[in-house]
C-alpha cells in the first residue's frame, strides 16, 4: 500500500514551534516511528510553506498513491486552491489536524479541505496521522 503524507506551512517546525500546542517531537523524528510501525506501507513524505507547492505534490501523487494524509495546517482555512485540488484527483484523502482547531480561535473552524475530505482527525496530537494510517489499512481489507 502506498500512502503520502503531506503537511504544509510552519508543520517544518514542529517540536520548537508553539510545544504547548503541538507537542515537543520533530516531524522527522515522528515519521521515522511510522515507517518502522507500518513495514507494510510504502510511505512518501513531502512538506512545505508555500501553497502552489503543496498543490503540485497533490496533483503528483493523488493518481498514484492509496491515499493522502494532509495536514494544509494555515492554508486549511484560507485556501481554495487546495480544496479544488482534492477534488480533482482519484486518491482519497484524510485530513489531520494536531490541535483541536474547533477549541481555537474562530477562524480555525472553517476548512476548504474538509467538504472533499474522506474524513478529518483533529485534536489527537502527532497520533492522529497514525490513526489515519489505520484507517487506510482498514479500508483497504474491507474493500
Ligand atoms: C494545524 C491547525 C491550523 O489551524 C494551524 O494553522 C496549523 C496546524 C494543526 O495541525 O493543528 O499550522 O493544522
Amino acid at each position: 500500500m502506498k500512502l503520502a503524507i503531506i503537511n504544509g506551512p510552519n508543520l517544518n517546525l514542529l517540536g520548537s514551534r508553539e510545544p504547548g500546542i503541538y507537542g515537543t517531537q520533530t516531524f522527522e523524528s515522528y515519521y521515522e516511528e511510522l515507517q518502522i510501525a507500518f513495514p507494510q506501507v510504502s510511505f512518501q513524505y513531502f512538506q512545505s510553506n508555500i501553497e502552489g507547492e503543496i498543490i503540485d505534490a497533490i496533483q503528483k501523487v493523488g493518481f498514484d498513491v492509496d491515499g493522502i494524509l494532509l495536514n494544509a495546517a494555515a492554508y486549511t482555512h484560507t485556501s481554495v486552491g487546495i480544496g479544488d485540488c482534492i477534488k480533482a484527483i482519484d486518491a482519497p484523502v484524510i485530513e489531520i489536524h494536531i490541535s483541536n482547531t474547533f477549541a481555537r480561535e474562530d477562524f480555525r473552524h472553517t476548512s476548504f479541505i474538509t467538504p472533499a475530505a474522506k474524513g478529518v482527525i483533529v485534536g489527537l496530537g502527532m497520533d492522529g496521522y497514525r490513526l489515519g494510517v489505520e484507517s487506510f489499512i482498514q479500508q483497504k481489507k474491507s474493500s
